[in-house]
């Protein structure tokens, strides 16, 4: 039986010591106490349990029990003599044994070295964190899985002005009912409170009553897998927000500034391009003027010309007709004496010498060719009366501005001086509906007739035909020209009219025929349209105002544009 409890004792981790209550000796001590106190176990049996117990505060309990006054021990801390002269910390519990005969003390006692040292390196990690947490820039809170206060630090109470009183008095609610009263958030803030279990992490700027602004950030606190609490870290940001709140409103100052000089500055550029649209524009419209000026002078000198030419040649032309009329009437005389000579009886001497001499001059052709020569150079000099009368006709410079003329006479002498452009390009078939005359200024209309003209011209390409057209209402006439030369394309055909715009090679053409033709029968108050096919042919028609109604300013208008 002593055996079988001897093993048990043995196989217990803790020491076990059984002691009788009368002398303290050790009556039995496990294999265990043995190892850990480092007696022999005979040697430990001998022992009386306040050798090994060898505090004051053991003597006196053992002691106590000497004298039978038993009391039970649960869980004390003490210190075990070593047979090595070492002292083990243990944990023992003392529990009376009351067998029947005779009453023996089991003390059990646990080797808490190793719990000693877990709590010192636990104590030193404590300490480590309360001064990690008194020493960090943000004021910190702890709160357990109940939501209750379990530490905070010094920054944190000083942030929050807590009152001493209220920290002394340990009342956690208390505290944390403060510190809501100060937020205006108080919802959100008290909310963060309340959810200490919520696993994400929180970051919040709370304003205070007084004006200030805290950043504060929450995390969980996690044991292993499990959240313990929540720790709440609080930095008093309000230096920085006025900071960065300096910081922006100079920036949109400075932006608003920016952008205030930028509206200025586009304004003005506006202005400016505005103005140099505008200056762009008179300089080409005065280009344009006088570049019409120039092409207008330019007829108008073609005029000038014609007309002095047509002058010039008038007299001459005049006193060779009326020489040429009497030289043929001298002929006419000179050979009818002639016929007379020829019917006079001749001796055979002289008709011999006379009938050589007319041998030799050939008087049958002489009579023949001379009526003809005669006849030939008054056809040429009629033709150059024409030529006279179509330059002055063109020019009609002689008449002055206004006047009551024909379209078609202005066609026709036209066509004639222009005619060797023609000629060799179309046949010009005319479909003239004896049009009467109209109002106009003859010399500009027909500028425009000769511009009409050689534009259709130069649209052939080989030979072509150009067809002339009149015709009338009770207001107005109008003159067609139609070509059928290679046409317009049409993108161009709303450009003709444009200054300077011309599809003939550098040298050929200047691009103002047109622009001048335009403004020539816009001043007579009339209209010119252009139709065209591409390779089929061109139709432009004039309409004007039997009765010229801008017509009285169409000298000055055409003297200055
Ligand atoms: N009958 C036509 N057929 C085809 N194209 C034409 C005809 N008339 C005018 N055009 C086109 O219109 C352009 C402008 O004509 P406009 O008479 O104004 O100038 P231009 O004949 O080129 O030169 P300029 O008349 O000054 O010598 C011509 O270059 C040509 O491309
Ligand atoms: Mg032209």
């Amino acid at each position: 039986m002593k055996d079988q409890l001897q093993l048990i004792l043995d196989h217990c981790p803790n020491m076990m010591l059984l002691v009788c209550p009368d002398d303290l000796r050790i009556v039995l001590a496990n294999a265990v106490a043995v190892r850990l106190l480092g007696y022999g176990e005979d040697q430990l049996r001998n022992m009386t349990i306040t050798e090994i117990e060898t505090s004051l505060q053991d003597a006196f309990y053992w002691e106590e029990v000497r004298t039978g006054q038993y009391s039970a021990i649960e869980a004390q801390q003490g210190q075990y003599q070593c047979g090595d002269g070492t002292v083990l910390a243990v944990m023992k519990s003392v529990h009376l044994i009351d067998s029947g005969s005779a009453p023996l003390l089991l003390v059990q006692a646990r080797d808490i070295r190793h719990e000693r040292h877990i709590e010192d390196a636990l104590e030193q990690t404590l300490s480590q964190l309360k001064a990690t947490l008194e020493s960090t820039g943000n004021g910190i809170l702890v709160l357990d899985r109940h939501g209750k206060i379990t530490s905070m630090n010094r920054l944190f109470s000083a942030m929050w002005d807590i009152p001493q009183a209220l920290l002394l008095a340990g009342d956690g609610a208390a505290i944390l009912e403060f510190l809501a009263r100060q937020v205006r958030q108080a919802d959100l803030w008290r909310t963060r409170l309340h959810d200490v279990l919520v696993p994400q992490e929180t970051e919040d700027v709370f304003r205070l009553n007084d004006g200030r602004v805290f950043e504060c950030k929450s995390r969980p606190q996690h044991l292993g897998e499990r959240i313990v609490g929540r720790v709440f870290g609080c930095t008093d940001i309000t230096q920085r927000q006025l900071a960065e709140e300096a910081l922006r409103q100079s920036r949109d100052q400075l932006e608003a500034r920016v952008q205030e000089r930028t509206a200025d500055l586009q304004r003005a550029n506006a202005t400016l391009q505005t103005e140099q649209a505008r200056q762009q524009e008179l300089i080409d419209k005065l280009g344009e003027a006088q570049n019409q000026l120039l092409q207008s002078e330019k007829m108008a000198s073609i005029g000038v010309l014609a007309a002095g030419v047509a002058h010039e040649i008038n007299n001459p032309v005049g006193f060779v007709n009326s020489n040429l009329c009497s030289l043929q009437r001298y002929a006419h005389d000179l050979f009818r004496l002639l016929d007379a000579y020829q019917q006079v009886p001749l001796g055979a001497a002289d008709r011999e010498r006379i009938e050589r001499l007319e041998r030799e001059i050939d008087t049958e052709f002489l009579r023949e060719d001379l009526a003809s020569l005669l006849a030939e150079s008054l056809d040429g000099l009629d033709r150059v009366k024409r030529i006279v009368l179509d330059m002055k006709e063109f020019s009609r410079i002689d008449s002055g501005g206004r006047q009551q003329a024909s379209l078609e006479a202005g066609l026709d002498s036209t066509i004639n001086l222009v005619w060797n452009e023609i000629k060799y390009k179309a046949d010009v078939i005319k479909e003239y509906a004896n049009a009467p005359p109209i109002e106009c200024i003859p010399s500009q209309l027909n500028q425009v007739f000769m511009n009409l003209l050689i534009n259709a011209a130069h649209a052939i390409e080989g030979r072509g035909r150009i067809t002339v057209r009149t015709g009338y209402s009770g207001t107005h006439a109008w003159v067609e020209v139609e070509d059928s030369g290679k046409g317009i394309a049409p993108e161009h055909l709303s450009r003709i009219y444009d200054p300077f715009f011309t599809t003939k090679p550098v040298g050929q053409g200047t691009g103002l025929g047109l622009s001048l033709s335009y403004g020539i029968i816009q001043r007579h108050g009339g209209t010119i349209e252009a139709s065209s096919t591409v390779g089929v042919g061109t139709v432009f028609r004039l309409e004007l105002p039997r009765v010229g109604t801008s017509v009285h300013s169409v000298g000055a208008a055409a003297s200055s544009s």
